[in-house]
C-alpha cells in the first residue's frame, strides 16, 4: 500500500512538474485527489488493511503524499495563474493614447492672426492703433455718428441692448465707429488711427455672418485731408497687406457719418473683385461730436471686417467653421 501511495505521488508531482497551462494542472488535481482520483482510491482502501498499524502508517504515507500534491499544486497553479494573466492582459489591452507624438506648440487663432497682420500693415504706413469699449451708450455707437434716434441708418445695425441705464441707452456696439469718436476726444489731430475690435450685430448667423465678429476702424484727420488722402491710403494699404499684384477702387455709397462716402473693393491679380469695407470723408457733424472743428481740420475714415479677411485670405467656406475651435481645423492655419 504505502509503495502504491508513493508511486501515485512521484506520479502526480512528475506530471505537474511537466504541466504545461493550469487546465494540464486541474486535469492532475481531478486524476489524483478527485472522486475517483488514485490517492482517493487509496484511502477508500485503507478500512481493508489488516492489522491499526498498517491502517496508521499507510494513512500517515497518504497524509504526507496528499499534502506534498496539494502544495505543488497550488504552486503550479499560482504560476500559470500570473502568466496566463499577463497574457490576457497583453491580448486585451486598449490602446487609449490618441495622438502617439508629442502635443505640438499652439499658435495665434487664424483670425488673431489677421488681426496682427492688418495692424502690421498699417503701423507700416505710419498709424497707430487704439482701442475702445465693447459696451457703449448709444450716444458713442449711434448718436455722434451722425445717426439720431429713428434715423433709418439704424435699423440696418440690429443692436444688442444691455439692461443698463435709462432703457435703450447701454449697447453692445454694432461696429467699431464709436471708436473714432473716442479718439477725436482724446487726441489733439493730426490722428492717423487704427481702431480694431469686436462687435456684435443681433443677426442669425450663417456661411458669411457671424453675430459677433471683428472690424478695424481707420481715421485719419489734419489739415487739408482730401478724399484723394482716402483713396491713396486704401491702395497703400491694399498693395501691402495683400500684395504688389492687388489694386483697390472706391464705389459711391451711403453712410450717415461720412460724406462723400464710399465702398472700397480690391482687385485681384486673376482680376476678380472683393468688395472689402465702408469709408469717407469724416461729416462735419461727427468731427463736431468729436470736439473738432470742420473749419480748421478734415479727415477719412474707413472700415472693414477682420473674420472677412482671414475667411478670403484662405478661401474658408463658412466663417462659422473658426470658431468651432476644432483643432483640426484650426492647425491649418
Ligand atoms: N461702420 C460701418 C459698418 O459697420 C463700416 C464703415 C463704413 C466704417 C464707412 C467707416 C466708414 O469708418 O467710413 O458697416
Amino acid at each position: 500500500m504505502i509503495d502504491q501511495i508513493l508511486a501515485a505521488k512521484d506520479s502526480a508531482v512528475a506530471r505537474l512538474a511537466a504541466a504545461t497551462s493550469s487546465d494540464d494542472v486541474r486535469a492532475v488535481e481531478l486524476e489524483v485527489l478527485g472522486k475517483k482520483g488514485s490517492l482517493t482510491d487509496l484511502k477508500a482502501g485503507l478500512g481493508k488493511l489488516a492489522t491499526i498499524e498498517e491502517k496508521k502508517q499507510a494513512g500517515r504515507a497518504l497524509n504526507e503524499a496528499t499534502t506534498e500534491v496539494s502544495a505543488a499544486l497550488a504552486a503550479r497553479l499560482g504560476e500559470f495563474r500570473r502568466s496566463e494573466r499577463a497574457v490576457q492582459l497583453e491580448v486585451e489591452r486598449l490602446d487609449l493614447t490618441e495622438v502617439t507624438r508629442k502635443p505640438g506648440r499652439g499658435h495665434a487663432h487664424v483670425v488673431t492672426q489677421a488681426w496682427q497682420r492688418l495692424e502690421d500693415a498699417f503701423i507700416g504706413l505710419g498709424f497707430q492703433v487704439a482701442e475702445g469699449p465693447e459696451v457703449e451708450t448709444d450716444w458713442y455707437n449711434f448718436e455722434a455718428l451722425n445717426m439720431p434716434a429713428n434715423h433709418p441708418a439704424r435699423s440696418m445695425h440690429d443692436t444688442f441692448y444691455v439692461d443698463h441705464g435709462a432703457p435703450g441707452s447701454t449697447v453692445l456696439r454694432t461696429h467699431t465707429s464709436p471708436v473714432q469718436i473716442r479718439v477725436m476726444q482724446t487726441t489733439p489731430p493730426p490722428i492717423y488711427m487704427v481702431m480694431p475690435g469686436r462687435v456684435f450685430r443681433n443677426e442669425t448667423t450663417d456661411a458669411t455672418h457671424l453675430a459677433v465678429f471683428h472690424q478695424i476702424e481707420g481715421l485719419v484727420i489734419d489739415r487739408g485731408i482730401t478724399l484723394a488722402d482716402l483713396a491713396g491710403t486704401i491702395e497703400s494699404f491694399t498693395k501691402a497687406f495683400f500684395g504688389e499684384g492687388f489694386t483697390s477702387r472706391l464705389r459711391p455709397s451711403y453712410f450717415p457719418f461720412t460724406e462723400p462716402s464710399a465702398e472700397f473693393d480690391i482687385r485681384t491679380p486673376k482680376g476678380n473683385w472683393l468688395e472689402l469695407g465702408g469709408c469717407g470723408m469724416v461729416h462735419p457733424n461727427v468731427l463736431r461730436a468729436g470736439g473738432i472743428d470742420p473749419e480748421e481740420f478734415s479727415g477719412f475714415a474707413f472700415g472693414f471686417g477682420i473674420d472677412r479677411m482671414a475667411k478670403e485670405r484662405h478661401s474658408i467656406n463658412d466663417v462659422r467653421e473658426m470658431y468651432t475651435n476644432d483643432i483640426r481645423f484650426l492647425e491649418q492655419f
